[in-house]
Protein backbone atom coordinates (compact mmCIF):
# COMPACT_ATOMS: atom_id res chain seq x y z
CA UNK A 1 0.00 0.00 0.00
CA UNK A 2 1.17 3.43 -1.06
CA UNK A 3 0.22 6.68 1.01
CA UNK A 4 0.34 9.93 0.12
CA UNK A 5 -0.11 12.74 1.66
CA UNK A 6 -1.56 15.86 -0.02
CA UNK A 7 0.28 16.60 -3.26
CA UNK A 8 0.47 14.19 -6.12
CA UNK A 9 -2.91 12.48 -5.25
CA UNK A 10 -4.94 14.74 -3.88
CA UNK A 11 -4.95 18.15 -3.09
CA UNK A 12 -5.00 18.12 0.96
CA UNK A 13 -7.86 20.60 0.45
CA UNK A 14 -10.84 18.32 -1.19
CA UNK A 15 -8.94 18.55 -4.53
CA UNK A 16 -8.82 16.15 -7.23
CA UNK A 17 -6.73 13.20 -8.41
CA UNK A 18 -5.05 14.36 -11.45
CA UNK A 19 -5.60 11.04 -13.40
CA UNK A 20 -9.15 10.67 -12.17
CA UNK A 21 -11.25 9.43 -14.65
CA UNK A 22 -14.19 9.22 -12.18
CA UNK A 23 -13.60 11.88 -9.49
CA UNK A 24 -16.94 13.62 -8.36
CA UNK A 25 -16.74 17.21 -9.61
CA UNK A 26 -17.51 20.54 -7.55
CA UNK A 27 -17.75 18.36 -4.28
CA UNK A 28 -15.82 19.48 -0.95
CA UNK A 29 -15.77 16.30 -0.06
CA UNK A 30 -12.96 14.36 -2.61
CA UNK A 31 -14.16 11.11 -4.16
CA UNK A 32 -13.99 7.97 -1.55
CA UNK A 33 -12.51 6.13 -4.16
CA UNK A 34 -10.85 5.92 -7.48
CA UNK A 35 -9.87 3.91 -9.74
CA UNK A 36 -6.15 4.73 -11.62
CA UNK A 37 -5.54 2.12 -14.08
CA UNK A 38 -3.70 -0.45 -12.27
CA UNK A 39 -4.53 0.72 -8.63
CA UNK A 40 -7.22 2.11 -6.72
CA UNK A 41 -7.36 5.56 -4.82
CA UNK A 42 -8.75 5.51 -1.34
CA UNK A 43 -9.48 8.01 1.49
CA UNK A 44 -7.84 6.64 4.21
CA UNK A 45 -10.78 7.19 6.99
CA UNK A 46 -8.57 5.51 10.17
CA UNK A 47 -6.97 8.87 9.89
CA UNK A 48 -9.68 11.37 9.64
CA UNK A 49 -10.09 14.05 10.62
CA UNK A 50 -6.54 14.72 11.45
CA UNK A 51 -5.73 14.24 8.29
CA UNK A 52 -6.80 13.87 4.78
CA UNK A 53 -4.54 10.90 3.29
CA UNK A 54 -5.07 9.21 -0.28
CA UNK A 55 -3.99 6.03 -0.21
CA UNK A 56 -3.52 3.65 -3.06
CA UNK A 57 -3.85 -0.44 -2.79
CA UNK A 58 -2.29 -2.19 -6.11
CA UNK A 59 -2.98 -5.61 -4.55
CA UNK A 60 -6.08 -8.05 -3.72
CA UNK A 61 -4.31 -8.49 -0.49
CA UNK A 62 -4.10 -4.79 -0.28
CA UNK A 63 -7.72 -4.28 -0.80
CA UNK A 64 -8.94 -6.72 1.43
CA UNK A 65 -6.53 -4.79 3.79
CA UNK A 66 -8.39 -1.68 3.07
CA UNK A 67 -11.68 -3.02 4.08
CA UNK A 68 -10.85 -5.39 7.07
CA UNK A 69 -9.58 -1.94 8.99
CA UNK A 70 -12.01 0.25 7.85
CA UNK A 71 -9.92 2.54 6.03
CA UNK A 72 -12.65 1.92 3.74
CA UNK A 73 -16.11 1.22 5.48
CA UNK A 74 -19.69 1.89 5.05
CA UNK A 75 -21.78 -0.48 3.02
CA UNK A 76 -21.72 1.16 -0.65
CA UNK A 77 -18.00 2.32 -0.35
CA UNK A 78 -17.15 -1.27 0.14
CA UNK A 79 -18.92 -2.49 -2.25
CA UNK A 80 -17.44 -0.54 -4.81
CA UNK A 81 -14.42 -1.51 -3.59
CA UNK A 82 -14.75 -4.68 -3.80
CA UNK A 83 -15.58 -4.74 -7.27
CA UNK A 84 -12.42 -2.55 -7.71
CA UNK A 85 -10.32 -5.66 -6.13
CA UNK A 86 -11.70 -7.72 -8.78
CA UNK A 87 -10.56 -5.43 -11.53
CA UNK A 88 -6.96 -5.23 -9.61
CA UNK A 89 -6.65 -9.19 -9.84
CA UNK A 90 -8.12 -9.13 -13.81
CA UNK A 91 -5.66 -6.55 -14.64
CA UNK A 92 -2.83 -8.19 -12.82
CA UNK A 93 -3.47 -11.32 -14.66
CA UNK A 94 -5.04 -13.26 -11.15
CA UNK A 95 -7.55 -15.87 -10.72
CA UNK A 96 -10.49 -13.54 -10.17
CA UNK A 97 -13.30 -15.62 -8.65
CA UNK A 98 -10.25 -16.37 -5.84
CA UNK A 99 -10.03 -12.97 -5.15
CA UNK A 100 -13.70 -12.40 -5.04
CA UNK A 101 -14.14 -14.84 -2.40
CA UNK A 102 -11.05 -13.23 -0.28
CA UNK A 103 -12.75 -10.06 -0.71
CA UNK A 104 -16.06 -11.10 0.24
CA UNK A 105 -14.57 -12.33 3.66
CA UNK A 106 -12.84 -9.21 4.95
CA UNK A 107 -16.81 -8.48 6.30
CA UNK A 108 -19.60 -10.50 6.19
CA UNK A 109 -22.52 -7.99 7.56
CA UNK A 110 -23.07 -5.12 4.62
CA UNK A 111 -24.44 -7.02 1.64
CA UNK A 112 -22.73 -4.48 -1.12
CA UNK A 113 -19.73 -6.00 -0.86
CA UNK A 114 -20.97 -9.42 -2.19
CA UNK A 115 -23.17 -7.46 -4.43
CA UNK A 116 -20.36 -5.36 -5.64
CA UNK A 117 -17.48 -8.63 -5.97
CA UNK A 118 -20.14 -10.46 -7.97
CA UNK A 119 -21.47 -7.49 -10.21
CA UNK A 120 -17.58 -7.42 -11.45
CA UNK A 121 -17.01 -10.88 -11.37
CA UNK A 122 -19.77 -11.35 -13.77
CA UNK A 123 -18.52 -8.88 -16.25
CA UNK A 124 -16.90 -9.22 -19.11
CA UNK A 125 -14.44 -6.45 -18.31
CA UNK A 126 -14.25 -6.30 -14.51
CA UNK A 127 -12.54 -2.68 -14.80
CA UNK A 128 -15.25 -1.28 -16.62
CA UNK A 129 -18.23 -2.46 -14.76
CA UNK A 130 -16.52 -1.63 -11.19
CA UNK A 131 -16.19 2.23 -12.29
CA UNK A 132 -19.77 2.05 -13.53
CA UNK A 133 -20.34 0.79 -10.11
CA UNK A 134 -18.29 3.61 -8.55
CA UNK A 135 -20.47 6.46 -10.85
CA UNK A 136 -23.96 4.86 -10.54
CA UNK A 137 -23.20 4.85 -6.43
CA UNK A 138 -23.06 8.73 -6.47
CA UNK A 139 -26.06 9.45 -9.03
CA UNK A 140 -28.10 6.92 -6.91
CA UNK A 141 -27.55 8.64 -3.69
CA UNK A 142 -28.09 12.17 -5.25
CA UNK A 143 -31.43 10.64 -5.79
CA UNK A 144 -32.04 9.09 -2.95
CA UNK A 145 -31.01 12.00 -1.22
CA UNK A 146 -33.97 14.47 -3.70
CA UNK A 147 -36.52 11.81 -2.32
CA UNK A 148 -35.71 11.83 1.48
CA UNK A 149 -35.32 15.62 1.23
CA UNK A 150 -39.05 15.67 1.36
CA UNK A 151 -39.32 14.49 4.54
CA UNK A 152 -37.18 16.94 6.25
CA UNK A 153 -38.61 20.54 7.16
CA UNK A 154 -37.13 23.85 7.18
CA UNK A 155 -36.02 23.97 10.27
CA UNK A 156 -35.56 20.18 11.17
CA UNK A 157 -33.11 18.68 13.80
CA UNK A 158 -32.62 15.21 12.96
CA UNK A 159 -30.07 13.09 14.56
CA UNK A 160 -28.29 10.26 12.69
CA UNK A 161 -25.94 7.60 13.71
CA UNK A 162 -22.87 6.71 12.91
CA UNK A 163 -21.76 7.93 9.06
CA UNK A 164 -23.57 7.69 6.09
CA UNK A 165 -22.14 9.97 4.28
CA UNK A 166 -20.29 10.43 1.08
CA UNK A 167 -17.33 8.54 3.16
CA UNK A 168 -19.06 5.57 3.58
CA UNK A 169 -20.19 5.35 -0.15
CA UNK A 170 -18.47 6.53 -3.32
CA UNK A 171 -20.04 10.21 -2.58
CA UNK A 172 -22.72 12.03 -1.38
CA UNK A 173 -23.96 10.03 1.29
CA UNK A 174 -27.41 8.09 1.94
CA UNK A 175 -28.27 9.23 5.09
CA UNK A 176 -26.80 12.09 4.89
CA UNK A 177 -27.23 12.38 1.38
CA UNK A 178 -30.64 13.40 2.74
CA UNK A 179 -29.80 15.92 4.71
CA UNK A 180 -27.23 17.42 2.49
CA UNK A 181 -30.06 17.61 -0.34
CA UNK A 182 -32.06 18.86 2.16
CA UNK A 183 -29.74 21.53 3.00
CA UNK A 184 -29.27 22.34 -0.80
CA UNK A 185 -32.79 23.13 -1.17
CA UNK A 186 -32.16 26.11 0.86
CA UNK A 187 -33.52 24.37 4.39
CA UNK A 188 -32.44 25.19 7.64
CA UNK A 189 -31.53 21.42 9.03
CA UNK A 190 -29.66 20.95 12.48
CA UNK A 191 -27.98 17.44 13.00
CA UNK A 192 -27.64 15.69 16.12
CA UNK A 193 -24.57 13.64 15.30
CA UNK A 194 -24.30 10.38 17.45
CA UNK A 195 -20.54 9.97 18.19
CA UNK A 196 -20.78 6.26 18.00
CA UNK A 197 -18.74 4.10 19.76
CA UNK A 198 -17.07 2.12 19.18
CA UNK A 199 -14.68 3.08 16.28
CA UNK A 200 -16.39 6.65 16.48
CA UNK A 201 -17.53 7.19 12.46
CA UNK A 202 -19.97 9.85 13.98
CA UNK A 203 -17.17 11.80 15.91
CA UNK A 204 -14.44 11.82 13.09
CA UNK A 205 -16.30 10.66 10.33
CA UNK A 206 -20.01 12.61 10.06
CA UNK A 207 -18.73 15.61 12.15
CA UNK A 208 -15.92 16.17 9.61
CA UNK A 209 -18.33 15.95 6.49
CA UNK A 210 -21.22 18.38 7.62
CA UNK A 211 -18.36 20.89 8.73
CA UNK A 212 -16.99 20.81 4.99
CA UNK A 213 -20.41 20.77 4.24
CA UNK A 214 -21.41 23.64 6.13
CA UNK A 215 -24.26 21.94 7.68
CA UNK A 216 -25.13 23.16 11.37
CA UNK A 217 -24.01 20.02 13.38
CA UNK A 218 -23.92 19.11 17.04
CA UNK A 219 -22.21 16.49 18.37
CA UNK A 220 -23.31 14.13 21.29
CA UNK A 221 -22.63 10.60 23.00
CA UNK A 222 -24.82 7.82 22.28
CA UNK A 223 -26.29 8.04 25.58
CA UNK A 224 -27.63 11.11 24.83
CA UNK A 225 -30.29 10.31 22.64
CA UNK A 226 -32.77 9.27 24.74
CA UNK A 227 -32.50 12.73 26.61
CA UNK A 228 -32.54 14.97 23.12
CA UNK A 229 -35.93 13.40 22.43
CA UNK A 230 -37.31 13.38 26.12
CA UNK A 231 -37.15 17.26 25.65
CA UNK A 232 -38.42 16.98 22.43
CA UNK A 233 -35.37 18.44 20.58
CA UNK A 234 -35.45 15.58 17.62
CA UNK A 235 -37.89 15.61 14.70
CA UNK A 236 -36.75 13.11 13.07
CA UNK A 237 -33.93 9.78 12.77
CA UNK A 238 -32.37 9.18 9.49
CA UNK A 239 -29.25 6.61 9.63
CA UNK A 240 -28.26 4.45 6.94
CA UNK A 241 -28.32 0.60 6.54
CA UNK A 242 -25.72 -2.76 5.97
CA UNK A 243 -28.47 -5.05 4.94
CA UNK A 244 -32.07 -4.84 4.81
CA UNK A 245 -33.44 -8.09 5.03
CA UNK A 246 -36.72 -9.34 2.71
CA UNK A 247 -39.38 -8.22 5.46
CA UNK A 248 -37.20 -4.87 5.71
CA UNK A 249 -35.23 -5.90 9.17
CA UNK A 250 -32.56 -3.50 8.84
CA UNK A 251 -29.14 -3.98 9.73
CA UNK A 252 -26.65 -0.70 10.60
CA UNK A 253 -23.97 0.41 12.89
CA UNK A 254 -24.67 -1.11 16.43
CA UNK A 255 -26.71 1.10 18.43
CA UNK A 256 -28.77 1.95 15.78
CA UNK A 257 -31.86 -0.40 17.10
CA UNK A 258 -31.30 1.46 20.50
CA UNK A 259 -31.76 4.91 18.66
CA UNK A 260 -35.24 3.04 16.81
CA UNK A 261 -36.37 2.15 20.22
CA UNK A 262 -36.09 5.09 21.57
CA UNK A 263 -37.52 7.20 18.48
CA UNK A 264 -40.71 4.88 18.28
CA UNK A 265 -41.39 5.62 21.89
CA UNK A 266 -41.13 9.20 21.45
CA UNK A 267 -43.21 9.10 18.36
CA UNK A 268 -40.18 10.30 16.74
CA UNK A 269 -39.95 9.04 12.68
CA UNK A 270 -37.22 6.81 12.35
CA UNK A 271 -35.75 6.89 8.55
CA UNK A 272 -33.62 4.75 6.84
CA UNK A 273 -32.32 5.36 3.75
CA UNK A 274 -30.43 2.87 1.57
CA UNK A 275 -29.38 2.46 -2.12
CA UNK A 276 -31.24 -0.68 -3.44
CA UNK A 277 -28.39 -2.62 -3.30
CA UNK A 278 -28.55 -2.74 0.24
CA UNK A 279 -31.86 -4.98 0.26
CA UNK A 280 -31.20 -8.35 0.14
CA UNK A 281 -34.00 -10.68 -0.85
CA UNK A 282 -31.94 -14.32 0.41
CA UNK A 283 -32.33 -13.04 3.36
CA UNK A 284 -35.67 -13.62 4.93
CA UNK A 285 -35.20 -11.46 8.11
CA UNK A 286 -33.51 -9.98 10.41
CA UNK A 287 -32.55 -13.09 12.45
CA UNK A 288 -30.67 -14.67 9.44
CA UNK A 289 -28.58 -11.89 9.13
CA UNK A 290 -24.71 -12.44 9.88
CA UNK A 291 -23.68 -9.65 12.24
CA UNK A 292 -19.68 -9.10 12.30
CA UNK A 293 -17.77 -9.50 15.54
CA UNK A 294 -14.77 -6.88 16.09
CA UNK A 295 -11.78 -7.26 17.56
CA UNK A 296 -13.34 -6.24 21.41
CA UNK A 297 -9.73 -4.17 21.41
CA UNK A 298 -11.42 -1.74 19.59
CA UNK A 299 -13.98 -1.29 22.44
CA UNK A 300 -10.79 -1.05 25.00
CA UNK A 301 -8.11 1.17 23.32
CA UNK A 302 -9.93 5.05 22.17
CA UNK A 303 -7.41 6.47 19.71
CA UNK A 304 -4.11 4.45 20.69
CA UNK A 305 -5.28 4.55 24.92
CA UNK A 306 -6.19 2.29 26.78
CA UNK A 307 -9.31 3.36 28.61
CA UNK A 308 -10.01 -0.37 30.31
CA UNK A 309 -8.25 -2.83 32.69
CA UNK A 310 -6.41 -4.70 31.12
CA UNK A 311 -7.42 -8.36 30.96
CA UNK A 312 -11.32 -7.66 30.95
CA UNK A 313 -13.79 -9.29 28.61
CA UNK A 314 -14.93 -7.17 25.96
CA UNK A 315 -17.50 -8.06 23.23
CA UNK A 316 -17.65 -6.19 19.98
CA UNK A 317 -20.11 -6.37 17.72
CA UNK A 318 -20.47 -4.19 14.84
CA UNK A 319 -24.11 -4.03 14.23
CA UNK A 320 -27.54 -4.60 15.35
CA UNK A 321 -30.99 -5.20 13.51
CA UNK A 322 -33.61 -2.86 13.52
CA UNK A 323 -36.97 -4.74 13.42
CA UNK A 324 -39.30 -3.61 10.44
CA UNK A 325 -42.00 -2.24 12.62
CA UNK A 326 -39.69 0.53 13.93
CA UNK A 327 -38.82 2.30 10.75
CA UNK A 328 -41.26 4.84 9.54
CA UNK A 329 -39.90 4.43 6.05
CA UNK A 330 -36.85 3.62 3.46
CA UNK A 331 -35.57 5.53 1.35
CA UNK A 332 -34.00 4.08 -1.77
CA UNK A 333 -32.97 6.13 -5.26
CA UNK A 334 -36.66 4.39 -6.30
CA UNK A 335 -38.70 6.60 -3.55
CA UNK A 336 -40.16 6.57 -0.21
CA UNK A 337 -41.67 3.38 1.26
CA UNK A 338 -43.66 3.27 4.05
CA UNK A 339 -44.20 -0.66 3.19
CA UNK A 340 -40.96 -2.50 2.97
CA UNK A 341 -42.99 -4.28 0.13
CA UNK A 342 -43.37 -1.62 -1.96
CA UNK A 343 -39.45 -0.82 -1.34
CA UNK A 344 -38.67 -3.98 -2.00
CA UNK A 345 -41.01 -4.59 -5.73
CA UNK A 346 -39.45 -1.35 -6.96
CA UNK A 347 -35.90 -1.91 -6.43
CA UNK A 348 -33.45 -1.57 -9.93
O1 LIG B 1 -18.49 -0.55 10.35
P1 LIG B 1 -18.85 0.48 9.32
O2 LIG B 1 -18.26 1.81 9.61
O3 LIG B 1 -18.56 0.00 7.93
O4 LIG B 1 -20.42 0.62 9.46
C1 LIG B 1 -21.07 1.50 8.59
C2 LIG B 1 -22.52 1.66 8.87
O5 LIG B 1 -23.08 1.01 9.72
C3 LIG B 1 -23.26 2.61 7.97
O6 LIG B 1 -24.30 3.22 8.66
C4 LIG B 1 -23.82 1.82 6.78
O7 LIG B 1 -22.81 1.10 6.16
C5 LIG B 1 -24.49 2.69 5.81
S1 LIG B 1 -23.33 3.62 4.87
C6 LIG B 1 -24.12 4.50 3.69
Amino acid sequence: MTRSRGAGAVDGEGGRTKESEHAVTDDPIPPTLEWAGDRVRYIDQRLLPGELVVAEARTVPEVCDAIATLAVRGAPAIGAMGAFGVALAAVRGEDTAAAGEALIATRPTAVNLAWGVQRALAADDPVAEACRIAEQDVATNRALGGHGAALVPDGARVLTHCNAGALACVGYGTALGVIRAAHEAGRAVHVWVDETRPVLQGARLTAWELQRLGIDATLVADVMAASLMASDEVDLVVVGADRIAANGDTANKIGTYGVAVLAHHHGVPFYVAAPSSTIDPATPNGGAILVERRDPEEVCVVAGRRIAPEGIRAENRAFDVTPAELVTAWITEAGVFHRFADALAARS
